[in-house]
């Protein structure tokens, strides 16, 4: 079944109500693609390192594992400007205010947990105590995984 929707400027298009899937319209898959490939560099990235860091450490010098960290640094920030760019674009596009309470209430605290995640790494990085790099590193990643459900959730 379709019902015919209007989407402002003249612009009409079918849209399916029930089972039949659609396309998402061009701009939406330009937005979302960059938004989740940043995604998958700052979190992704996140998990991998801390999976490789192990071998890294038993295998080379101490000073080959702060280099490596160090380039995943100017890997993973430039992600997470795109991330919060790209962010932005997603309110405007899905209309925050036309949005349900339960929608809002769960952005807030996916920007919440975005701000702790950036946070956490930022203090990760500057860290020079054992304690401080597991703390601050454990947080910087779990949040980074809870940004990505919440952000699913999000896209409905
Ligand atoms: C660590 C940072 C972030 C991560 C890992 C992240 C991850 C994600 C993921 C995986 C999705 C689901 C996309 C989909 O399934 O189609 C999403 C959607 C979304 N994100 Fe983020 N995100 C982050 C930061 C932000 C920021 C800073 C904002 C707002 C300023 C934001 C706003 C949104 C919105 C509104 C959606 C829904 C988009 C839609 O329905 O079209 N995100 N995010």
């Amino acid at each position: 079944m379709h019902s015919l929707t209007h989407h402002g400027a003249g612009r009409f298009h079918f849209r399916a109500l029930h089972s039949v899937p659609v396309l998402a319209p061009a701009l939406d898959i330009v937005r979302l693609s960059l938004h989740i490939t940043a995604a998958t560099v700052w979190v992704g990235g996140q998990i991998a390192l801390a999976g490789l860091v192990p071998t890294l450490r038993r295998e080379a010098d101490r000073a080959v594992v702060q280099a490596v960290a160090r380039r995943f640094a100017v890997l993973a920030w430039p992600a997470f400007v795109v991330l919060v760019a790209t962010g932005f674009w997603n309110v405007a596009a899905v209309h925050f205010s036309q949005q349900s309470g339960a929608w809002k209430a769960v952005f807030m605290v996916k920007m919440a947990v975005v701000v702790i995640a950036g946070l956490s790494v930022a203090l990760h990085q500057r860290s020079k105590s054992p304690l401080g790099l597991a703390v601050w590193g454990s947080l910087g990643g779990t949040t980074a995984v809870a940004a990505v459900v919440l952000g699913v959730a999000l896209a409905g």
